[in-house]
């Protein structure tokens, strides 16, 4: 498991000074925001981390269903949550969605993938697609998936990683494969950032509709239907 904690995470990543993270992590919120009738509707934020977004969440959904795997973020996620009156925190694996969703009250499920969390996933990304999009499309739901560029690792994301030495270690500048996205530490830290074929690929596995999309030169962030 990587070695993240809330209070790390909510240092270095939620409160860095960089204007395109910063900027990306505004845009998520935007996107989100413009879900159709989110009122009615369940927000899964799947690898919710510490809870960086659900205060933004759960003043724009019907409810939450947080969900961490990571216990020592699950602690401030629990904390979080606490404060916020349709907020669930729920500790465990993406993969065990099925279980998970139905000890609980779901309904037109919103599921998240934010921050690129895919790219550092616990377990197989390609497992968890499926997992996802099979309750996606089982409860008619949507996806939203938010990915960080590849074409943007080099330069840019080399210098947001140096900003988090802290918590990930120090680029390996061998060992990272920029033309694949593939960025790795001297810590055995990785993060895949992703290509536009990686892209494609996801979306096949997924297999919904892209009801909108907003995207930059850094990053890509996908509304699926089901
Ligand atoms: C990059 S952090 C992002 C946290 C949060 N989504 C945010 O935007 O601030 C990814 C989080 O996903 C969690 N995670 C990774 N794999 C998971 C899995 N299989 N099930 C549940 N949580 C997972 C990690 O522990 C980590 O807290």
């Amino acid at each position: 498991m990587r070695d993240y904690t809330a209070e790390k995470y909510k240092e270095l990543v939620e409160e860095i000074d960089d204007e395109k993270l910063q900027a990306y992590m505004q845009a998520e919120q935007e996107f989100i925001a413009a879900t159709p009738n989110a009122k009615q509707k369940t927000f899964v934020d799947l690898g919710a981390g510490h809870g960086r977004v659900e205060p933004v969440l759960s003043s724009v959904a019907g409810n939450v269903v947080a969900i961490e795997i990571n216990p020592d973020m699950f602690r401030g996620l629990q904390a979080n949550a606490a404060a916020l009156p349709n907020v669930e925190a729920v500790q465990g694996d993406i993969l065990e969605l099925p279980k998970l969703l139905s000890e609980r009250q779901v309904v037109n499920p919103v599921f998240l993938i934010l921050q690129n969390s895919l790219g550092t996933i616990e377990g197989d990304y390609r497992e968890v697609l499926r997992a996802v999009s099979d309750q996606a499309k089982e409860r008619q739901g949507e996806f939203i998936l938010s990915f960080l560029r590849q074409q943007a690792l080099k330069g840019w994301g080399e210098q947001m990683y140096g900003k988090l030495e802290d918590m990930v270690g120090k680029v390996d500048e061998e060992a990272t494969d920029f033309e694949a996205g593939e960025f790795r530490t001297n810590t055995g830290y990785t993060s895949k950032w992703w290509r536009d074929s990686d892209i494609i690929e996801v979306l096949n596995i997924v297999d919904g509709t892209v009801a909108a999309e907003s995207q930059t030169d850094y990053f890509r962030l996908l509304r699926i239907n089901y």
